[in-house]
């Protein structure tokens, strides 16, 4: 174990909460093999890297930083064009990142490998080129948004993409269940810098020398084989990672935390509305409003986490009329974060109103806790099409249908608490996570070979 402890993996994350968590994860997981690990990232959004003290951290810098202007020097991407913020980003950190990868291919102890976000792609893929070590992937999204990625040349050729408004309800006959409506894009001034982004990440994966995902075979078996039998590129999907032993740390707790606890602990088993919409989605006020209405009117007790940067042009809670958070009292509470892995794992809570994200997804599946689906852009839209028509453990609530009513429709529907059978079958899938990860569950045998795969480049 410790000779592997001589074994060093270069690991860059794209820098984004939903990318950096599981690439983090995985970092443990590797560790944990008796890999070292040295994580290289970018200064936008940079780590603290006392919080993982198993780990080397270097900053990689670019050249514009700190100059008026420079659209990297936000602390974060919340509410941007993010297609022309990843092209900022893959422009800016290209040559840092080569420059960084040589010197520390050309340090004193032995690099093996390389594992990049699926995002940087072709970036990384001519930078471990350069210095001759072999490259691996980390797709942080699930394997069938994946699947609707690679499809992108066909739904353009087939005229599904662009969407348009007529057509949102057409199946994709060739992605079922997918419709129109459910394909992997975003609103953005970059339309083709979209194709391109996706383009790349879907290539840099086929060169790879293997695609690892934060996902587990039973749940997505059809869709990995997909990929196989399209990609002569090993696969390991070895998730969920947070699931892992070594990824069950004990968390520090500030008080915000144990005030969240202690509300929870105080209301009845399965019966919290937990609500949240990850990192990086934001929303109109009237949207906000009419959320916080329809909360209030289903007369649930709801836990929300409310983002600063979640409201466009607000603060936090500043639109919700006078009186309003008063008014509700121990009824609902409002939070700016929360340690989600432990909001779901309470007993407390009935159902997920989320938007998708794969981090979210998989996270309320390993708790066997049904989700209220409002995705808001690229894979979120895969996942809640999943999740309400293949894996039948949540409802959808789409964004543009979402007034005050619709929203206490749904929630009083019956999804908290039997919800028509929803969260037995969520049980099942939490059930069948757990048997992936055992000993001699699929997510451990891949987890095996990819460790035997990457001892195999020396
Ligand atoms: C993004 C994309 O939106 C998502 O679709 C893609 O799959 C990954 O990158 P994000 O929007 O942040 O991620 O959503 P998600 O994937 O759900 O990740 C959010 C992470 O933040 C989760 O791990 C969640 O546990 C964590 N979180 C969120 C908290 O710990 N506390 C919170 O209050 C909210």
């Amino acid at each position: 174990m410790e000779e592997r402890k001589l074994r060093r993996i270069i690991m860059f994350p794209l820098p984004f909460l939903g990318h950096f968590n599981p690439m983090i994860q995985l970092a443990r997981i590797l560790h944990n093999r008796g890999f070292s690990v040295t994580i290289l990232h970018t200064s936008f959004n940079s780590p603290v890297p006392s919080q993982y003290p198993h780990f080397t951290f270097r900053t990689i810098h670019h050249k514009n930083e700190g100059e008026e202007g420079d659209p990297l020097s936000q602390s974060n991407a919340s509410g941007m064009d993010l297609v022309a913020f990843i092209r900022q980003l893959r422009q800016s950190y290209a040559e840092p990142f080569r420059k960084s990868l040589a010197a520390e291919v050309g340090g004193k102890e032995k690099v093996c490998c390389l594992v990049s976000d699926s995002v940087w792609a072709r970036n990384t893929e001519v930078a471990a080129e350069e210095v001759g070590i072999r490259r691996l992937v980390l797709t942080t999204s699930g394997a069938a948004s994946f699947r609707a990625y690679t499809a992108y040349p066909l739904l353009r050729d087939k005229e599904y993409l662009p969407i348009k408004d007529s057509r949102l309800d057409e199946p994709v006959l060739e992605l079922p269940p997918l419709k129109v409506k459910d394909l992997p894009v975003m609103e953005t001034s970059e339309p083709e810098e979209l194709y391109r982004v996706v383009n790349s990440m879907v290539k840099g994966a086929k060169s790879s020398s293997g695609v690892i995902w934060n996902t587990f075979e039973d749940l997505e078996h059809m869709e990995l084989m997909d990929f196989s039998s399209h990609f002569q590129v090993p696969i390991f999907p070895i998730g969920p990672f947070h699931k892992h032993s070594e990824n069950s740390l004990p968390t520090i707790k500030n008080k915000e935390d144990h005030l969240t606890t202690d509300w929870l602990d105080e209301q009845e088993p399965q019966s919290v509305v937990y609500v949240s919409f990850g990192s990086l989605a934001d929303m109109e006020e009237k949207e906000f409003l009419e959320i916080a209405w329809g909360l209030r009117n289903c007369e649930r007790p709801f836990l929300w986490v409310v983002r600063p940067g979640l409201v466009r042009g607000a603060e936090w809670l500043e639109s919700l009329p006078c009186g309003f958070v008063e008014n509700i009292g121990d009824k609902g509470k409002f939070v700016k974060w929360v340690n989600q892995l432990e909001v779901l794992a309470h007993p407390a809570v009935g159902v997920f109103w989320t938007h998708c994200g794969w981090n979210s997804t998989l996270e309320s599946i390993s708790e066997g806790v049904p989700m209220i689906c409002t995705p808001c852009f690229t894979d979120q839209r895969v996942n809640a099409r999943y999740i309400v028509d293949v894996w039948e453990v949540g409802i959808m609530l789409e964004r543009s249908k979402m007034d005050r009513k619709e929203i206490e429709k749904v929630i009083r529907s019956g999804i908290i608490g039997e919800g028509d059978g929803m969260r037995e079958r969520c049980l099942k899938w939490k059930e069948r996570a757990i048997v992936c990860l055992s000993q001699d569950g699929s997510s451990s045998k891949y987890l095996e070979r990819l460790v035997s795969h990457v001892l195999s480049f020396d």
